[in-house]
Parts: structure tokens; sequence; C-alpha cells
């Protein structure tokens, strides 16, 4: 089997969005400070774009949770491997994501995050397929709705390949 990427959206159209996105967020979160946890490693790419059209004072720090295996199916389970730095006490957190698919793995990192005490806590997404739900989370900011597809780029990965690529495309296998 062998694969190739076909484009869903352009370099263009998600850096026009990304900044739609954060004149929002720029709106909403006037004269405070952001602090924004990116969900790694897919959250980097889109973290960074869009961390630099925010004018207000931002604040980073990294998490990873794991619910897929090298594979396109969730397998259900939640797992930190790596978790924050700093405490989320009386601060206004935004959460930085590539995608909400099941919602497994969001929906589990909220209620967690939730617990932790933060003044305020919203979610942002580059990507979301609302077809695949099956758990409910509440998500603030969306880039972009897309069909039940498999995609990559953009931080995106199959098989930890493709993150590279400055636009989200659409995995397609193909026998040899
Ligand atoms: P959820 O728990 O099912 O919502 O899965 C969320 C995670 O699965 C995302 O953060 C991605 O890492 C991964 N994922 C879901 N759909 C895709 C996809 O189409 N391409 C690449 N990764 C995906
Ligand atoms: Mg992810």
């Amino acid at each position: 089997m062998s694969e190739r990427v076909k484009v869903l959206i352009s370099e263009q159209e998600v850096s026009n969005r990304i900044q739609e996105i954060a004149d929002m967020i720029n709106r909403d979160y006037a004269g405070k400070n952001i602090h924004l946890i990116c969900v790694l490693k897919g959250g980097v790419f889109f973290t960074c774009e869009l961390a630099k059209k925010l004018t207000g004072k931002v604040s980073f720090d990294f998490m990873s949770v794991s619910s897929y295996g090298d594979d396109t199916k969730s397998s259900g389970v939640v797992r930190i491997v790596k978790d924050l730095d700093q405490p989320l006490e009386g601060k206004d957190v935004l959460v930085v994501e590539d995608i909400i698919d099941s919602g497994r793995t969001l929906s589990y990192l909220m209620e967690m995050l939730k617990g932790r005490n933060p003044e305020s806590l919203r979610l942002c997404t580059l990507l979301d397929k609302p077809d695949r739900r099956v758990k409910d989370v509440k998500v603030d900011y969306v880039c972009f709705e897309i069909p039940d597809e498999f995609v990559v780029g953009y931080g995106l990965d199959y098989m930890q390949h493709y993150r590279n690529l400055p636009y989200i495309g659409v995995i397609e296998f193909m026998e040899d």
C-alpha cells in the first residue's frame, strides 16, 4: 500500500481563517492575559500561527495526551504522556488542539483541567469532525468543520509523517 495526499484546505485558506479566529479571541480576551495550552504534537503548528496573531500578553504551556496509537482508529484510552509545567489557578486558559474527532481526548482533558481551578477555560480547535463525535465537548472556537475523512498536515500526522505540510490534506491509500 502506498498513500498520496490531496489538498483539502490550502495554506492561504488556513492562514485567513486563523486570522479570523484570532480576531475573535482578541475581542473576547481584551485586557486579559491568555495562557495557551498546546496539545502536543498535533496542536503545535496551529498554536504557533494563532499565537503570532494574538495581540495581548500570551504565555504558553504544553501537554501531551494520547488516545491514538500509530493507527487511524481511536483506542478509546486516554493517557497523559506529558503534563503541564505550571499551575492553572487564576489563569485565563485557552486549550489549542488540532482536531476534535470522537471527542474522547478533549472531554477527558477539559474535565481534568477544570479541576485545576483556572479563572476561565476555553477550547480552540483547527478542525472539527462533528459526524464522529461519541463524547460531548464544548468547543469555543473552530476554524474548520470537515467531513469524516482522515486528514494530515498542519500538525496532523499519519504514522508520525506529514505534520509539516503547510496545508490540510486528505490521505488516500492505493494498492501498489
Ligand atoms: P478524539 O479523542 O477521537 O477526539 O481524537 C483526537 C485526536 O485524534 C487528535 O488530537 C488527533 O491526534 C487524532 N486524530 C483524529 N482524527 C484525525 C485525522 O483525521 N488525522 C490525524 N489525526 C487525527
Ligand atoms: Mg491531537
